[in-house]
């Protein structure tokens, strides 16, 4: 079969650029998902057209909701709580997204008929008996019995129980899923949850549902009841923080350049990757701050850095950078001394095992690295510079692998051949267009 490849063999010269990146897949996916539960229509600026988003509205437009674009907005139409109206015998397909996947089936849990749940190979590999457990305990049923991963089938109860659930991995994810059943379930759902990224608490807030935060330093404490209606929801979707970290980190690791990231969400839970840059000695910079539905958001300013320190990464900081790490990884490699992040074993539970994956590249780029299954060393080298050819195959096509590897080509040098470049469409379909516009030689 032809597999596409890029190859790039000339690092990017100096750059001076203000940029804007695409809207933050997680809100993307959170808004579609509650404005369907909505009562009237919902209305989103600057949502995200990547796959995962599209596969999105594409399972609830199966679901019967009617979704229209109108002036770059897109417009959904809810009918209430289970305004849903399908089909026997309908088949949702999540394609790459754990978040879809994940937070589609607490809107399924009424369903009178058993609905198909699909992904692809990447998705199909990965975990659900997370968020399968705590939805049997509502009274979900799924079809086989005990199977953790995709396919799987969901069918509906009317005998619906609240829980009390501990969510320990620090999945959002996880905790969002049981979030959105108690929409359907009566009595109170009471979360406690290990830290992790806060947009469905924060929409949840700012529709006035019934929800009680009390956050706590290790952990929050979430208490939901049943709401009576959903009001329609609109929203102005900022930059994705995980989309401009390939940037902050092209920038910092780049020769005299600077460049500015316009309207990014800095959602406190999502910035740890600039703590933990800022850390090791960049001097990244948040202007225009404020505060738009619930998110806070800004610009962000970033220049090149000679010098680097490597760092003990704060296990703290782990769930509001987990998307990040392998660019981490990456500015690691170009600092001085030996950079430790440990507890990271839910970095291999991504679109690919991303933990072995970055120990693999960084090894194949001359960096001397020790990694376990939850941690990894990075013997850094300030003097990096690469003239060897390279070829990466990321066989389950994960985007952030494929990001990663062109910005290693990019600032590091070298001769690469990199495969599935497509695999951006996932996330962030205007990744090359702005590498272009920023004199990166791509072929
Ligand atoms: C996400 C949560 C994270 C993250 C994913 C998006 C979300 O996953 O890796 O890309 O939108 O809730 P986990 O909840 O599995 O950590």
């Amino acid at each position: 079969m032809y597999n596409k490849f890029i190859k790039i063999s000339e690092k990017i010269v100096n750059f001076n650029k203000k940029i804007s990146v695409d809207g933050d897949k997680s809100l993307s996916i959170r808004w579609a998902l509650i404005a369907s539960q909505a009562l009237g229509v919902s209305k989103a600026n600057n949502l995200l057209k990547s796959e995962d988003v599209i596969n999105a509205l594409n399972c609830l437009k199966t679901l019967g909701v009617k979704i229209k674009e109108k002036n770059k907005e897109i417009f959904i139409e809810g009918r209430g709580i289970n305004g849903f109206n399908y089909k026997k015998n309908i088949t949702l397909n999540a394609g790459n997204s754990g978040t879809l996947g994940r937070l589609i089936l607490p809107l399924l849990i009424k369903s009178p008929y058993k609905i198909k749940i699909v992904g692809d190979k990447s998705l199909s590999k990965r975990d659900f008996s997370r968020v399968i457990d705590p939805l049997k305990e509502i009274g979900v049923n799924f079809y086989p019995n005990n199977k953790k991963t995709l396919p799987i089938y969901i069918k509906g109860s009317d005998y619906l129980r609240p829980i009390k659930y501990y969510e320990n991995r620090g999945s959002a994810q996880c905790k969002s899923c049981v979030m959105l059943a108690s929409l359907n379930v009566p009595g109170e759902v009471v979360i406690k949850a290990k830290k992790s990224r806060d947009h469905t608490e924060r929409m949840f807030k700012s529709l006035n549902l019934p929800i009680v935060l009390k956050n706590f330093n290790d952990f929050d404490l979430i208490k939901l009841s049943k709401p009576n209606l959903i009001k329609n929801i609109n929203f102005n979707i900022p930059g994705d923080i995980s989309s401009a970290a390939f940037f902050i980190v092209l920038t910092l690791l780049s020769e005299k350049s600077n460049i500015i990231l316009r309207n990014i969400n800095i959602n406190p839970s999502r910035i740890g990757i600039i703590k933990i840059l800022n850390r090791m000695g960049a001097q990244i910079k948040l202007k225009k701050i404020r505060t738009i539905n619930g998110e806070k958001c800004s610009d962000i300013y970033v220049k090149s850095i000679k010098k680097l320190k490597s760092i003990n990464c704060p296990t703290s900081l782990n769930s509001s950078a987990i998307d990040e790490f392998l660019i981490i990884f990456l500015v690691a490699a170009k600092a001085k001394g030996m950079s430790y992040f440990k507890n990271l074993s839910e970095l291999n539970q991504k679109e690919s095992p991303r933990l072995k994956i970055a120990t693999k590249i960084l090894k194949m780029i001359g960096i001397k690295v020790e990694s376990t299954k939850d941690s990894i060393k990075i013997y850094g080298n300030p003097n990096l510079k690469l003239n060897k050819n390279f070829i990466i195959k990321n066989y389950l096509k994960d985007h952030r692998i494929l990001m990663m590897s062109v910005i290693s080509a990019l600032s590091l040098g070298g001769s690469w051949k990199i495969y599935d470049p497509d695999s951006v469409k996932t996330s962030f379909p205007s990744f090359f267009k702005i590498i272009k516009k920023l004199g990166g030689q791509i072929k």
